[in-house]
C-alpha cells in the first residue's frame, strides 16, 4: 500500500512510526512533515489544505490510503472529495466530522442517544444566555460552537468570567457567527478514550491521560497538551468498558441513525465524575499528544487494522502491557507569543521515542518551529518507571528556549 499523511505535527509522527514498521507499506509520503518524520516517510510539499492538488498527487503516486491528521482537514472535506475514487481516506465526511466542529451537534447527538454528558442549553441570543447564567452556579462552562483552535472554551469561575466570554463570543462575534453552548461543570478526573471506528464497529485503545494547562499543578492556560501517559491506573476498567459501550458504541450507531456513518479515529473526551464517565467533548480525529503515547503499544499491524475495518472485517488487536509517558517540550511563551529557530541538540542521545510537533532542519542542524516543539517519552512496566525514563530522556535535551513540565503522570505515581 502507498500511504499520505496529511500534517506536520506529533501526532503525525506517531502515525508515521506504526505506518513504517507495517509490512502492508510500500511508499509512505507525509504533507508537509517536519524534521523528524523524515527518519519514516518521504517529505512532500503538498499543501494539505487543497484537495484538488491532493488528488493530482494521489493519482499519480498511486496512492491506496489518504490519513488527515488534523480535524481541520476534516472541515475542509478531504474525505468528501474522495468519495466514490478508489482512494480510501481513514478520517470522516464534514457531515460526521460534526461531532467535533459543532459542539452544538454533538450535544444533540448525545441528547438523542441518551449518553452521559454534562447539563447544557444552545444560545444565539446574549440576553438570553445571561437569563440562563442568572440562574446557574459558578463554576460554569461557556463552549463556542464551532472550531476556534483550542481556544473556543472558557470554564468560568466567576460570574465576570462567564459575562465576559459570552459577550466575547455572542456580541463581538470573536470566532464567527456561530452558537454558544453553556454547561455544567463537571468534577473528575480527565481521561481520553480513542477508538478506530467504521460505521457502527468501534474498537476501542487504551486510555490516555493528557496534561492540558501550561504549568504544573494544573495551572495557567490551556494549552494543545504539555504531557500524556498511556495507559491511566486511577481509571478502573469497568469505568472504561461502561464508556466504550456508553459513549463510543452509542455516538457510532447514532451517526449511522442520522446518516452520517463515521470513519476514522473518534475521540471521547471524558472525565470520571461521582457518577461515572461522562463527555465532555469528542473530536474526530487522533489526540495529539495521546497519538505519540497509544500508537507505540499497538503490537497489531496498523494497516491491517485499517484495512480490515474499512472491509469491515473485525480481528482482535493486541497492544504490549508496558506504560508510555511523553513530556512535552515547547517554546517559551507558548500559547501565546514564543520565538522560534532555537537550536537543538540531544535528540540523538536515547533510543527512546521522541516525536517532533514543531522543528525543521537548517543547515545541518535541528532549529525549533513551533509552540510545541517535541514529544520526549519513556517507557516502563510502571507508571514509575516510565516517568523516571522520561525525565533522564528530556534531561539529554539541550537547548534555550525550551520549558516543560515536571509533574507528568503525578496523578497516577504512587506518593
Ligand atoms: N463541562 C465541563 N466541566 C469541566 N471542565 C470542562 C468542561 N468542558 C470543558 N472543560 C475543560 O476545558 C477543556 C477544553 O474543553 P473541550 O475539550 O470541550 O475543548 P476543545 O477546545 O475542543 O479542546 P481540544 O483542543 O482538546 O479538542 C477540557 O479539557 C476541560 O479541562
Ligand atoms: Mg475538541
Amino acid at each position: 500500500m502507498n500511504i499520505l499523511i496529511l500534517g506536520q505535527g506529533g501526532r503525525e509522527h506517531a502515525l508515521a512510526y506504526v505506518i513504517s514498521k507495517s509490512k502492508l507499506v510500500n511508499k509512505l509520503f507525509v504533507a508537509k512533515g517536519n524534521a523528524g518524520i523524515k527518519q519514516y516517510a518521504t517529505i512532500v510539499d503538498l499543501n494539505p489544505f487543497d484537495n484538488k492538488a491532493i488528488m493530482k498527487f494521489s493519482i499519480v503516486y498511486e496512492i491506496d490510503l489518504i490519513i488527515p491528521g488534523s480535524e481541520l482537514y476534516l472541515a475542509n472535506g478531504i474525505a468528501d472529495y474522495f468519495q466514490g475514487s478508489n482512494i480510501s481516506v481513514f478520517g470522516p465526511t464534514k457531515k460526521a466530522a460534526q461531532i467535533e466542529t459543532s459542539k452544538a451537534f454533538a450535544k444533540e447527538i448525545m441528547k438523542k442517544y441518551d449518553i452521559p454528558t454534562a447539563e447544557y442549553q444552545i444560545f444565539d441570543n446574549y440576553n438570553d444566555a445571561l437569563n440562563y447564567l442568572d440562574a446557574n452556579k459558578i463554576p460554569i462552562v461557556i463552549k463556542y460552537d464551532g472550531l476556534a483552535a483550542g481556544k473556543g472554551v472558557v470554564v468560568a469561575t466567576t460570574k465576570d468570567e462567564a459575562v465576559i466570554a459570552l459577550k466575547m463570543m455572542l456580541e463581538d462575534k470573536k470566532y464567527g457567527d456561530g452558537s454558544v453552548i453553556i454547561e455544567e461543570f463537571l468534577e473528575g478526573e480527565e481521561f481520553s478514550l480513542m477508538a478506530f471506528v467504521h460505521d457502527e464497529i468501534v474498537i476501542p485503545m487504551p486510555i490516555a491521560q493528557d496534561h492540558k494547562r501550561l504549568l504544573d499543578n494544573d495551572l495557567g492556560p490551556n494549552t494543545g497538551g504539555m504531557g500524556v501517559y498511556c495507559p491511566v491506573p486511577i481509571i478502573t476498567q469497568e469505568s472504561v468498558d461502561y464508556a466504550v459501550l456508553n459513549v463510543m458504541k452509542k455516538a457510532a450507531k447514532g451517526l449511522v441513525k442520522e446518516n452520517c456513518n463515521f470513519t476514522g479515529f473518534l475521540y471521547g473526551g471524558l472525565i470520571q465524575t461521582v457518577d461515572g464517565p461522562k463527555v465532555i467533548e469528542f473530536n474526530a480525529r487522533f489526540g495529539d499528544p495521546e497519538a505519540e503515547v497509544i500508537l507505540p503499544k499497538l503490537k497489531t499491524d496498523f494497516l491491517e487494522i485499517i484495512n480490515n475495518l474499512l472491509h469491515s472485517c473485525v480481528k482482535k488487536i493486541e497492544w504490549d502491557d508496558d506504560y508510555y509517558l511523553g513530556v512535552v517540550l515547547a517554546s517559551k511563551g507558548y500559547p501565546n507569543k514564543y520565538s522560534i529557530n532555537h537550536k537543538i541538540v540531544g535528540t540523538n542521545k536515547t533510543d527512546s521515542l521522541i516525536f517532533h510537533m514543531g522543528t525543521k532542519i537548517y543547515k545541518n542542524e535541528l532549529l525549533s518551529s513551533g509552540g510545541r516543539v517535541l514529544l520526549v517519552t519513556g517507557k516502563g512496566k510502571t507508571i514509575e518507571e516510565a516517568k523516571e525514563n522520561a525525565y533522564i530522556n528530556v534531561s539529554n535535551i539541550e537547548c534555550d528556549n525550551l520549558i516543560y513540565r515536571t509533574d507528568i503522570g503525578a496523578k497516577s505515581v504512587k506518593k
